[in-house]
């Protein structure tokens, strides 16, 4: 039974209003990440901070520890040492346990482990229905819940050093967010055929497709986006945006389009024979036999379809996922779909800083449009400069797993504005599933530990 929460310190200085110090009581320990509260009973308000780190203090350089602290044994008397924490403050509570946005630590107020109600309140913004996907590291009991509505409305980075964790956070969202609402569809484009083990392909609401399986409809992209990667002149885009007006609707071939261009009456002979040697060398990365016709083969509610894309290659794999996601963007404006969740491994490739891919506008229009439509869109990659600084500055949720190096820290402060000096150096601390989670599901960045454990669990009945 939860008794009142003991005294664990006091608080020391220096105070700042985003972080404080802690005088430990020579015999308690406190884990990092974890959440304490402090009480300024004067003022009715609780503070909430998270502990950054530990250390041992000379106790000359400890300011206002006063006697009183040597006789309440804070201090290792033979060595002359004191404990101190520091904490990066989460939020306050007033008496009414109304959120406070900002509130400063005094010098002398006790601290205590922090209770689960005030962790709950203060940390997460409940929105309909809440998915778990984990728990507070240091406070286990407090289950880490994010919004189903948020993550459908919402781009979420997942970055992250090799080895992190990345895969399977992605795997424990998708999941959790089926088993919890069966009414959407979760489309994984599986970069390294990972998810098939991870997820598994025998249970019944799982389709597993490989990438060269499906035979696309490029003509869906429209004459601009294939004009970026083919390279095309201004005169064979409108040759081309022409022709593909000139198809009847439905699922169509390279050929179908080759012959539209030649047949297009007024255009002039050597650019639409030009068009048509490089719409020829498209067949190189497509397959117009693959039996998967169409975007609702895939995309069905209810269901987690991973799409491994390892046969195929860069272009081949950028192909497919702009028109996977430009078709699912279009017929959810004709509300002809379910909402999706997208994962996208190593998004760096379809949205890189540097090069035009045909997949960037379409990333960029799913990001910007995908929050109306209810299409979510999960991105992973594991270096922050990777991914174009516009798409990850639109991300509304982030989950970051350990990064170590120094220039890639520099970048993700860079992109994230959350991240701070002192969220990065928890970031830097990080151990395999742990992340810090951070964007419109929190209010302040926190750091998390992944349950694996969910994966496993059976879909929930609708
Ligand atoms: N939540 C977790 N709890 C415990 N261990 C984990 C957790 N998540 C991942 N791991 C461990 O870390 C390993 C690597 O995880 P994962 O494949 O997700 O990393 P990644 O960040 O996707 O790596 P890469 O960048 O190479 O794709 C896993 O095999 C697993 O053993
Ligand atoms: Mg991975």
């Amino acid at each position: 039974m939860p008794g009142e929460p003991t005294i664990i310190g006091y608080v020391g200085l220096p105070i700042t209003n985003v972080k404080f110090t802690i005088y430990l009581t020579r015999d308690c320990y406190v884990m990092l990440g974890e959440i304490v509260q402090v009480e300024d009973e004067s003022m009715g308000v609780t503070i909430l901070g998270q502990i950054t780190d530990v250390k041992l203090m000379p106790l000359h350089e400890a300011r206002h520890v006063s006697v009183d602290f040597l006789l309440r044994g804070f201090v290792d008397v033979d060595r002359l040492l004191i404990t101190i924490a520091n904490a990066r403050v989460l939020g306050a509570l007033d008496r009414a346990g109304k959120i406070i946005s900002a509130w400063v630590a005094k010098p002398g107020l006790p601290v205590k482990r922090a209770e689960a109600g005030y962790v709950r309140r203060v940390l997460f913004v409940p929105d309909g229905l809440m998915i778990r996907i984990g728990s507070l590291i240091g406070n286990e009991d407090v289950d880490v819940t994010i919004s189903a509505n948020k993550l459908l409305r919402s781009c979420t980075i997942i970055l992250g050093e090799t080895g992190a964790g990345k895969t399977f956070t992605a795997a424990v969202i998708a999941t959790e967010l089926l088993r919890c609402k069966r009414d959407i569809a979760v489309i994984i484009f599986d970069e390294y055929g990972e998810y098939k083990d991870i997820i598994g392909i025998n249970r019944e609401e799982v389709i597993y497709i490989r990438g060269e399986e499906i035979g696309l409809d490029i003509s869906e992209l429209g004459a601009h986006a294939l004009s970026r990667m083919l390279n095309l002149t201004e005169v064979q885009t409108r040759i081309l945006d022409e022709a593909l007006s000139t198809l009847p609707p439905g699922a169509r071939s390279i050929h179908d389009i080759i012959n539209a261009v030649k047949e297009l009456r007024g255009a002039h002979p050597v650019a639409k024979s030009s068009l048509c040697r490089r719409l020829y060398s498209l067949l190189e990365y497509l397959t117009p036999e693959g039996r998967i016709k169409y975007v609702t083969e895939i995309v069905k509610p209810g269901r987690i379809s991973i799409i491994d894309l390892r046969g195929l290659n860069t272009e081949a794999k950028q192909l497919l996922v702009a028109w996977v996601l430009n078709s699912a963007l279009k017929l959810r404006m004709q509300n002809k779909l379910s909402p999706i969740l997208f994962v996208l491994e190593r998004a760096g490739l379809y949205a890189s800083p540097e090069e035009d891919a045909v997949s960037k506008p379409v990333l960029q229009e799913a990001v910007s449009k995908g929050r109306m439509l209810q299409v979510g869109l999960i991105m992973i990659e594991r270096r922050p400069a990777d991914v174009d600084s516009k798409i990850m500055s639109l991300c509304d949720i982030a989950l970051i797993h350990k990064i170590g190096n120094p220039y890639d820290q520099r970048m993700l402060a860079k992109g994230l504005s959350p991240i701070t000096y002192e969220v990065l150096k928890e970031i830097s601390l990080l151990g395999p599933g742990e992340a810090v989670l951070c964007g419109c599901v929190v209010r302040s960045p926190i750091v998390i530990k992944i349950t694996r454990g969910l994966m496993m669990r059976t879909p929930r009945k609708a």
